[in-house]
């Protein structure tokens, strides 16, 4: 079946136009990264820093070598084995590469997303298409069609929507430029699992992040954020005069990742003053939920 929504989404791209996207991790926000004016529509529309580097999204990890200088073997084994998936790589640019996309830098993030919408999209498309989250600058990222509407309105051209994001946190990012790699950003993959295939060669991923834009206040609610280890905690402040709404998964990582962000934004959609989030453990996907959580609560 060749769905319309596709097709028009197609059509809107290969003209210039931004056209957001579902992915497993959260909606991006696509213009064809070998066209410099709908790049620079990506950062006008979002508000975003244009220091900041976008991801170029592919349909297969065979493009890796389209978009990269050279390929590190660390890259190619992580590719080959999880991708699609929620994981990004950074590694040295290709001369194409518009400087718009990349910040200036001599490294691109590369990534094929596990959506089947966009995979149709990207294969028929043919070419990368530049992708941040399809959120407003700062606030936290888009995980349905609805969210992108509600932050973006007519500043993007069409949604593509492809439902709920299986995932709900964005991509691990690994710089696959130094020796050993480092994750820049914990994700939709955890690190251990990034670790094992590597053989243990990966960088101490502890201390603050080295991606641009990976700011301590990202990702934040209008909410006040409160971080505690337990449910017992939580409910203790929860029943104590400041009082709270509390969001707690943290028996389920995977529940805990999908429903975060739709969670964070339902809490301001309904005025809760404080959110009182239980920490889940740093595990798997536990890094990346503690992350982003953490980051609200710098708001
Ligand atoms: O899951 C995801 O990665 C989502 C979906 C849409 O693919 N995308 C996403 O993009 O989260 P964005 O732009 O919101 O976050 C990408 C992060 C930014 O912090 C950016 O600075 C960093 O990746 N980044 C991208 N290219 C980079 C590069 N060449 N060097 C260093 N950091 C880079
Ligand atoms: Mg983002």
């Amino acid at each position: 079946m060749t769905d319309s929504s596709v097709e028009r989404a197609l059509e809107i791209l290969c003209n210039g136009g931004l056209v957001a996207i579902p992915t497993e991790t959260v909606y991006g926000l696509a213009g064809d990264a070998s066209n410099e004016a709908a790049v620079r529509r990506i950062f006008a529309a979002k508000g975003r820093p244009a220091e900041h580097p976008l991801i170029v999204h592919v349909a297969a990890a065979g493009q890796l070598g389209d978009w990269a200088a050279t390929v590190p073997p660390t890259a190619a084994v992580l590719a080959d084995t999880c991708w699609p998936g929620p994981l990004t790589l950074l590694v040295p640019k290709a001369a194409h590469v518009l400087p718009v996309v990349t910040g200036g830098r001599e490294t691109v993030g590369i990534r094929v997303p596990a959506h089947p919408l966009t995979t149709e999209l990207l294969s028929r498309f043919g070419g990368g298409l530049a992708a941040p989250s399809a959120n407003r600058f700062g606030k936290v990222s888009p995980t349905t069609a609805a969210h992108v509407v509600a932050d973006l309105g007519s500043r993007v051209d069409y949604v593509l929507d492809g439902g709920a994001c299986s995932v709900g946190v964005e991509s691990t990012i690994v710089d696959c430029t130094t020796t050993p790699p480092q994750i820049l950003r914990p994700g939709g993959i955890g690190s251990e699992e990034i670790s094992a295939l590597l053989e243990g060669a990966l960088a101490d991923a502890d201390g603050p992040s080295r991606a641009p834009g990976m700011l301590a206040s990202h990702y934040a609610p209008n909410a006040h954020v409160v971080l505690v280890e337990t449910a017992q905690e939580a409910a203790a402040i929860a029943a104590s005069s400041s009082g709270g709404w509390i969001l707690d998964r943290s028996d389920n990582l995977v529940a805990y990742a999908h429903c975060l962000y739709a969670e964070l934004r339902s809490a301001d959609e309904r005025g809760v003053h404080t959110i009182i989030a239980v920490m889940p453990p740093a595990i798997g996907l536990g890094h990346a939920i503690r992350d982003r959580l953490t980051k609200a609560a710098a708001h």
